[in-house]
């Protein structure tokens, strides 16, 4: 069993989606050890209503990303994490605790990169962009994070259909139900079960 902690910032739906995944027996090869915020916010409620350990490293409390990314990396070492899922999380992480954690990272972003994502997209924003560029069809990705914005290695994508009077907020509706709740889980597995092999940066999920 691997042990999982889990990043977040917002209402924390994908969360959510994990902690059902476990219970319902899809996410079967790891565990959510601890679930870290950045910010106050609904996930500390889903952590606590799961009996979850939950920490609250505030972004706004450090003078900078360094320090900040310090005391993260402190408290995932103290979890013995196999596994850090950002499940909406916002804040961007160092270059150095991604070289720590190479591969051992993996998020979720709410649109078929490399379309809308990179620096300042995320949540509504993405799909206000999709929106504008007039596409019939967004969706999700599931990607291992890297120092660059959304740039690494995808392993999961589901695509969603765009209806003529999708608003941004009916549109990531959408999105997170169709998509990012089925694949954050199912990569989380194939993470944790040791399907996931990387060559030449492209992710091969390796068959039973
Ligand atoms: C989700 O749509 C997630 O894909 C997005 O933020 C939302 C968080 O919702 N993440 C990004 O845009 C990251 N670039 P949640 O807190 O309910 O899971």
């Amino acid at each position: 069993m691997l042990n999982i902690v889990v990043l977040v910032s917002g209402g924390g739906s994908n969360l959510q989606a994990l902690i059902d995944a476990e219970k319902n027996g899809i996410l079967k090869s790891g565990k959510i050890v601890k679930v870290i915020s950045d910010r106050e916010s609904y996930a500390e409620v889903r952590a606590e209503k799961n009996n979850i350990p939950f920490e609250r490293v505030v972004r706004k409390d450090f003078s900078n990303k360094e320090e900040f990314c310090d005391k993260l990396i402190d408290e995932i070492q103290k979890e013995n994490a196999d596994l850090i899922i950002l499940a909406g999380f916002l804040s961007i992480l160092t270059e150095k605790f991604t070289k720590i954690y190479e591969n051992k990272i993996i998020n979720v972003h709410p649109s078929l990169i490399p379309s809308f994502c990179g620096d300042g997209m995320y949540g509504l924003k993405v799909h206000k962009a999709a929106l504008k560029k007039g596409v019939k069809v967004t969706g999700a990705t599931v990607h291992f994070v890297n120092a660059i914005t959304d740039g690494g290695a995808i392993i999961l994508q589901k695509p969603v259909g765009v209806m003529e009077n999708d608003t941004p907020e009916t549109l990531q509706k959408r999105v997170m139900e169709q998509a990012e709740w089925k694949i954050l889980p199912m990569a989380a597995e194939y993470f944790c079960s040791g399907k996931l092999k990387i060559e030449n940066d492209v992710v091969k999920i390796k068959e039973d």
